[in-house]
C-alpha cells in the first residue's frame, strides 16, 4: 500500500486542493514521535483566511483515520501515524510478491536514454579515473533500466587523432614485436613515450607523424592494418577489466566511428553563419558565454576531439532518439563539454538541453605504497587483485571452512572497490583505504555483503516459513523502523535518478543493513518467544534480503550465500 497517496487522499477529501500539489507537501517528520507523515497547513491558510494553526486542528477533527493509528494535530501540521501492523504486513508481502523486480517500476517506459561512459584511450593505460566513469556509468544504467527506461550503453573510445599518427611513426622506429604480444599496452606507452622524447630533439618527427595520420584518415592500407591491430589489442586487455567487472556496452562507437561523419556537422555549423576564422583555425566563439571558443577545425584543417563530440552526439540523437544523453566524464572536461552542448545549441538544435555531463571527482590513496609500482595499467590489475586477496585473508581469518573462499572473495573483494566508489556523491574526490573499505563493520561493501549473507544463513537454518503469518507479532520499534527503511527503496532510486547520483542507493542499502543488525542484535530470531513471533521475523529477513540483493545489483554488486 502507498500510505503517501492514502494521506493525500484523506487529505483531498476535506480540502480544495489537487491530488498532486498535496502529494508534494506531504513531508517525512524529523522525529518518528511526529508520527510517519505530516501534512503542513501554511499553505491553505490564505485561501481558508485561518492561521495554519487553526486549520490543522480542524482538518484533525473531520478526517478519516481508517488505516491509521492515529492522526494527531501539532502546531500548523497534520500528522499521520500509520497502523503499524498493517504497514509491517503490507510491506513485507509486497515485497517478497515482487522480489527481484521489487522497487522496480515502468516510469520509464517509452524514453531513450544514452549512458555514456568508461570510454579509455587506445594503446593507454585503463586508470583509476576510468574505472570511476565504468562503475557510475554501469550504476546509472542498472538504475535507470529498473525504471523502465530504455538505455544504450556507449563506450567513446578514444581511438582517434594525430596522436596515432604519432604511435604509427613510433611503432616503426622503435616498436618490439615480442612485447607488444606480451603486455600490448605497456609496449605501446613506452614506443609513445619515446616519440615525444625524440620529438623534442628532432622537430621532423612531429611531421612524420602527421604524415601517418593523414594516410590513416585517407585509409592507406598499411596505416589503417597498424591502427586496428593497436586497437584490438588495446580493448583486449580493457575487456578483462569490463569482465572482472561485469561491464557491458551496446555500443563501442568511439571517435573513429565519427571519422567520416565530421564533414556534415561542419557544414551545418558553417551554414548557420557560426563559423569563424581564428589564427588559421575555425572556430564557434562563445564569448557571449564567457568560455574560449570551440575549436572545430585546427589550422592544418585536421579535426579534432570537439568535432567528433559534436558529431557523435548528432549521431546519438539521430540514431536513438534520446530523451536524455549523459556523459560520464570526469569533471576536468567540464569546460570542453559546456562548449559542445552549448555549440550545438547555437545550431538550433533546442535538444542540446537534455545533453547531460556528469562530473565526477579524483582518485587518491591513503596508503602510498599502492600509488607507485610501474605505472598506471599494472597498478589498475593491482587494486583489484590485491582487494580479492586482502578479503580471502579475512575469510581465512573469520570462516576458514568456507566452501569456494576464491569465488566469495572475489565478488567481495571487487565489490569493496565498486562500493567505495559509489559510497558518496560523485563529485567528492575518492580516497582508497584497505582498512577502511574492507571492513566488515563499517559503511562499507564487505558489511552489507556480510548482512545479506547472515540473513541467508538464518533462512536457511529455520528451513521453509508455512501457514499464515501473523504480522501482529512485530511490534518492536527496531522491526517497524525496518519495515520503513525497506519500503523507502523505490523513493530511493528515484531521487537517485533525479540526482543522476547512484551513492543515493548506495546510502540507502547501509542504512537497510544498519537496521538489519539493529533488529537482529534487539529481537531473536532463532530463539524468539513463540512460534509465531519466530515465523514473522523470518519473513522480515527474507525480505530485507530481498532489498539488500535488489539494491547492490544497482549498484553492480552480487551477493553471495555464504560469506
Ligand atoms: N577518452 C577520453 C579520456 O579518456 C574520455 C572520453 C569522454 N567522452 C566524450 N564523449 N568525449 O579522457
Amino acid at each position: 500500500m502507498d500510505y503517501k497517496k492514502l494521506v493525500a487522499e484523506r487529505i483531498k477529501e476535506n480540502v480544495d486542493l489537487e491530488l498532486d500539489t498535496i502529494e508534494k507537501l506531504i513531508e517525512i517528520p524529523p522525529k518518528a514521535e511526529m508520527g510517519d507523515y505530516a501534512f503542513p497547513c501554511f499553505q491553505l491558510s490564505k485561501a481558508l483566511r485561518k492561521a495554519p494553526n487553526m486549520i490543522s486542528e480542524e482538518l484533525k477533527g473531520k478526517i478519516n483515520k481508517e488505516g491509521f493509528e492515529k492522526v494527531e494535530n501539532l502546531g500548523p501540521y497534520l500528522n499521520f501515524f500509520v497502523d503499524k501492523t498493517d504497514f509491517t504486513k503490507n510491506t513485507i508481502e509486497k515485497v517478497l510478491a515482487e522480489g527481484d523486480s521489487y522497487g522496480s517500476s515502468n516510469i520509464g517506459t517509452g524514453k531513450n536514454i544514452c549512458v555514456e561512459y568508461s570510454s579509455p584511450n587506445i594503446a593507454k593505460p585503463f586508470h583509476v579515473g576510468h574505472l570511476f566513469t565504468t562503475v557510475i556509468g554501469k550504476s546509472l544504467y542498472q538504475i535507470l533500466s529498473s525504471q523502465g527506461y530504455n538505455c544504450v550503453r556507449i563506450n567513446h573510445l578514444g581511438d582517434w587523432g594525430t596522436q596515432f599518427g604519432k604511435l604509427i611513426s613510433a611503432y616503426k622506429r622503435w616498436g618490439n614485436e615480442e612485447a607488444l604480444e606480451k603486455d600490448p599496452i605497456k609496449e605501446l606507452l613506452r614506443i609513445y613515450v619515446k616519440f615525444h622524447d625524440e620529438a623534442e630533439k628532432d622537430s621532423a618527427l612531429e611531421d612524420e607523424g602527421r604524415m601517418y595520420f593523414k594516410n590513416l584518415e585517407e585509409g592507406k592500407e598499411e596505416e589503417v592494418a597498424l591502427w586496428q591491430r593497436f586497437k584490438d589489442l588495446s580493448l583486449k586487455e580493457f575487456k578483462k577489466v569490463y569482465d572482472t567487472l561485469g561491464v557491458e556496452f551496446d555500443s563501442y562507437a568511439g571517435e573513429s566511428f565519427y571519422s567520416d561523419k565530421m564533414d556534415e556537422v561542419v557544414e551545418e555549423i558553417d551554414s548557420k553563419g557560426l563559423l569563424v576564422e581564428s589564427n588559421g583555425a575555425k572556430v564557434v566563439m562563445l564569448d557571449e558565454y564567457n568560455m574560449p571558443p570551440c575549436i572545430v577545425k585546427k589550422a592544418d584543417g585536421a579535426t579534432i576531439y570537439a568535432t567528433r563530440d559534436l558529431a557523435a552526439a548528432m549521431y546519438r540523437k539521430k540514431t536513438y532518439d534520446f530523451d536524455k544523453s549523459i556523459y560520464v566524464v570526469g569533471t576536468d572536461q567540464s569546460l570542453h563539454f559546456k562548449q559542445v552542448f552549448t555549440t550545438i545549441k547555437l545550431m538550433g538544435h533546442e535538444w542540446a538541453d537534455s545533453c547531460k555531463h556528469i562530473p565526477f571527482g579524483l582518485v587518491r590513496f591513503a596508503d602510498k605504497k599502492l600509488s607507485t609500482r610501474k605505472g598506471d595499467v599494472i597498478f589498475l590489475e593491482d587494486l583489484l587483485n590485491e582487494s580479492v586477496e586482502k578479503t580471502l585473508q579475512v575469510i581465512n581469518e573469520k570462516n576458514p571452512n568456507l566452501e569456494d573462499k576464491e569465488e566469495v572473495a572475489k565478488k567481495v573483494g571487487i565489490g569493496a572497490i565498486v562500493f567505495t566508489y559509489l559510497k558518496n556523491s560523485r563529485e567528492k574526490d575518492i580516497v582508497f583505504d584497505w582498512n577502511e573499505m574492507l571492513s566488515f563493520d563499517g559503511e562499507t561493501g564487505p558489511y552489507v555483503q556480510y548482512s545479506y549473507a547472515r540473513g541467508k544463513s538464518i533462512l536457511r537454518k529455520a528451513g521453509e516459513v508455512s501457514g499464515e503469518v501473523d504480522y501482529s507479532k512485530l511490534n518492536s520499534k527496531e522491526e517497524f523502523e525496518l519495515a520503513k527503511s525497506l519500503d523507502g527503496f523505490n523513493k530511493a532510486v528515484l531521487n537517485a535518478i533525479e540526482r543522476l547520483e547512484p551513492f543515493v542507493v548506495t546510502r540507502y542499502i547501509i542504512e537497510v543493513a544498519k537496521g538489519f543488525n539493529k533488529f537482529y542484535n534487539a529481537c531473536s530470531i532463532m530463539n524468539a518467544e513463540d512460534e509465531e513471533i519466530k515465523k514473522a521475523r523470518l519473513k522480515l529477513v527474507e525480505a530485507v534480503c530481498q532489498v539488500l540483493k535488489n539494491g547492490l545489483k544497482l549498484i553492480g554488486l552480487e551477493t553471495v550465500e555464504k560469506m
